[in-house]
């Protein structure tokens, strides 16, 4: 066992230096209970620094909370757009007074699907030339998000994010899990116990796609469908019955409808109308006989009754020219929104994005005006932007950079398209700094290599195992190895009171007061072995600063930015290379030239802020192709202030990487 005390008071000294408050998390209380390995309640959890990195403000804000808070925001709101792993965002959204503030909630998490996601990454234009064929070497595959998991980690995963999420939720506010078959009965059981089973208030079965060809022929049935749980918080959630319009021509109408002389009609039972309530339809001519017999009215008996067969009520169509539109409340089958196979118009690259139309009905259904909605597994930012689309409010999430370019991109194409659009602000915040989390994998792959590291996929904390036996944690490439980081170590260690193995820490630098900090602890640590002193759980550290481990090679722009006149600049990308992606093409550098021969292939998106003020960059223009055949412009003359001024010119290649370049003019 471990020494208590000793480790109470490390980990309260850490806690005073790192600034961490905790945020207490209440225990789900409901049933029915489902078991997993390793299952524990989230009793608190801490906020993260947050730092901002860069606004889209065409409403001219200029000044930005460096972490936004709830109170501030909500008398000068803009959308908030978080690259961090969703746990360390939320509980830092609670921290800045978000608890109960969030009135719709929609997550598609990973399906456990046991397959890595890709994302297809075309350089732009190349297709035109006709250089590179088809998908061979145009298209890098970038890893969106590993979707590997052991069940009961996916469970603690699901379970943690849940109970979080419902802390952020309104009181009249819902839930929707979107899921497949491999998860939604597990995590049915979960939001039964997190959310309560009263809550429960319907699953969805989206119909995803139409079976064809090599799928139709699936043994044991192919799979067309996908769910969607729906949740409220308690009683009184917001609710607007969605309506389903489909438009028949008169030929079709005739093969479904009854028809009279003022239209096309369908009939039902009366049911419990009183005599006064059908005597008025009667009136009104909306009774209706079979085989063309009498309705006979007895006001005596207080009786409307047929010659023939059973009394109907008629419900007529509405006629829109040559059109009869049926309106129908929607059910708990969707078939009528198509996945995104079927309409590629808003194809983003994606694998696992949703349509649009599906947003849309949830969104419409469960909030109203200006409602804050929250997806914290954005993916391509689906949620967000029909949000923005709907005059909603917005909190994005995702861990994945190449996530939160395509959704800043789609966001601030919207906003320019609908002029009228409310909040169309946005600030990206980077949440316990993930910017170079390329690098980081990449990094990592690097070290894992290095050190003879067995990868362990199913320990969601540590990274794998030295062939030496110890426990291994690589530590995020972006920071050097800080008290927080050991801290968190603790506390995991903390959780498995069985492990004696030692850690091997991988950073890439460390801070002054680590190494003292880890003496003190390999100290303190009980015995393994009393006959040779060994002890249990020693940290090692590796720091690859000492190594001169990492040859990462930054993209490079040559950026002219020149004043013209008195209010003008001219910026001119003159030259762009990202040798990340050479690499990934596997380019010799005599091809360059020949497969690329425009460096633009290369650039997504250029962003210019013509008053940089050195730390936020606020987008005042942004030059963003919409299809991916065409190159960003390259020269832009843009306006400017008469005085002095610096500009900074963000360029963004295709990978999400970026490069900045400012000048004073
Ligand atoms: C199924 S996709 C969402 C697709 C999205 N609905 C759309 O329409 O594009 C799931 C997303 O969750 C993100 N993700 C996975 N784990 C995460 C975590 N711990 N924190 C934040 N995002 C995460 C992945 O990067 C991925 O983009």
């Amino acid at each position: 066992m471990i020494n208590k005390k000793i480790t109470k008071s490390l980990s309260d000294e850490i806690k005073i230096k790192a600034k961490i408050s905790k945020i207490k998390i209440e225990t789900p209380k409901g049933r029915p209970l489902l078991h997993w390995v390793n299952k524990h309640p989230l009793e608190y959890v801490t906020g993260f620094p947050t730092q901002l990195t860069e606004v889209f403000d065409p409403q001219k804000k200029d000044k930005f909370p460096e972490t936004p808070k709830y109170n501030e925001l909500e008398k000068n709101w803009h959308n908030l757009l978080f690259h961090g792993d969703n746990k360390e965002v939320l509980a830092t959204l609670l921290e800045q007074g978000f608890r109960g503030k969030v009135d719709l909630i929609y997550i598609d998490p990973p399906f456990a699907s046991n397959k890595d996601y890709m994302r297809k990454v075309e350089l732009r234009g190349l297709k035109d030339l006709g250089r590179i064929e088809e998908d061979s070497e145009s298209i890098i595959q970038q890893t969106m998000y590993e979707d590997i998991w052991k069940r009961d980690e996916y469970f603690q995963f699901m379970y943690e994010r849940l109970i979080l999420l419902k802390e952020l939720l309104a009181e009249t506010g819902s839930i929707y899990v979107h899921l497949d078959y491999r998860m939604v009965h597990y995590i049915k059981a979960f939001m039964d116990e997190i959310f309560g089973e009263d809550n429960f208030k319907n699953e969805i079965t989206w119909r995803r796609q139409i079976p064809r060809g090599m799928k139709a022929h699936a043994t044991f049935l192919p799979y067309s469908a996908e769910y969607i749980l729906l949740y409220t918080k308690g009683g009184g959630a917001i609710w607007n019955q969605p309506i389903k319009i489909n438009k028949l021509s008169i030929k079709e109408a005739e093969k479904k409808y009854m028809k009279d002389e003022k239209g096309f009609f369908r009939t039902s039972d009366p049911g419990t109308f009183s005599f006064e309530g059908l005597f008025d339809l009667y009136k009104r001519g909306k009774l209706y006989a079979p085989y063309n017999g009498k309705i006979i009215v007895d006001t005596k008996s207080k009786r409307i009754y047929t010659q023939k067969g059973n009394l109907g009520i008629k419900y007529y169509r509405k006629r829109e020219g040559n059109f009869i539109v049926e309106e129908t409340p929607v059910d708990n089958i969707w078939e009528d929104i198509p996945g995104l196979g079927v309409t590629p118009s808003e194809w983003l690259g994606y694998q696992t994005q949703k349509p649009e139309a599906l947003l849309e009905r949830i969104i419409k259904a469960s909030s109203d005006s200006n409602h804050l909605v929250l997806d914290c597994f954005m993916g391509s930012g689906t949620t967000c932007a029909v949000a923005q689309k709907l005059g909603r409010r917005w909190i994005g999430v995702d861990v994945n950079k190449g996530a939160i370019q395509v959704t800043s991109k789609r966001l601030q194409k919207i906003s320019k398209d609908k002029k009228e659009a409310k909040h169309p602000t946005f600030a990206v915040y980077k949440v316990n700094n993930y910017n170079l989390r390329i690098l980081k994998t990449e990094a990592k792959e690097l070290a894992i290599q290095q050190y003879g590291i067995t990868k362990v996929k199913t320990d969601t904390f540590f990274d794998g195992l030295r062939d030496s036996g110890e426990l291994v944690k690589v530590i995020d490439f972006n920071h050097p190895l800080t008290l927080l980081d050991l801290q968190l170590i603790v506390d995991e260690l903390n959780k498995r009171p069985d492990e004696d193995r030692d850690v091997v820490v991988i950073s890439l630098g460390r801070e002054t007061k680590v190494d003292a900090w880890i003496e003190e602890w390999n100290k303190k640590q009980p015995y393994k072995d009393t006959r040779n002193k060994k002890r249990m759980r020693q940290f090692i550290v590796f720091d690859l600063k000492d190594k001169n481990f990492v040859s990462y090679e930054p993209s490079k722009a040559d950026v002219e930015i020149k004043r013209v006149g008195k209010g003008k600049v001219k910026i001119k990308i003159v030259s762009f290379i990202s040798p990340t992606i050479i690499k990934r093409l596997e380019l010799e550098p005599g091809l360059l030239q020949k497969k690329i021969p425009d460096f633009r292939s290369m650039i997504d998106v250029v962003l210019v802020d013509t008053d940089y003020d050195g730390e936020v960059f606020k987008i005042g223009f942004s030059d963003v192709p919409e299809k991916q055949n065409d190159l960003v412009k390259g020269e832009y003359e843009l306006e400017i202030s008469e005085k002095p001024t610096k500009v900074a010119v963000k360029v963004i290649d295709m990978l999400g990487e970026e490069v900045m370049v400012t000048k004073e003019v």
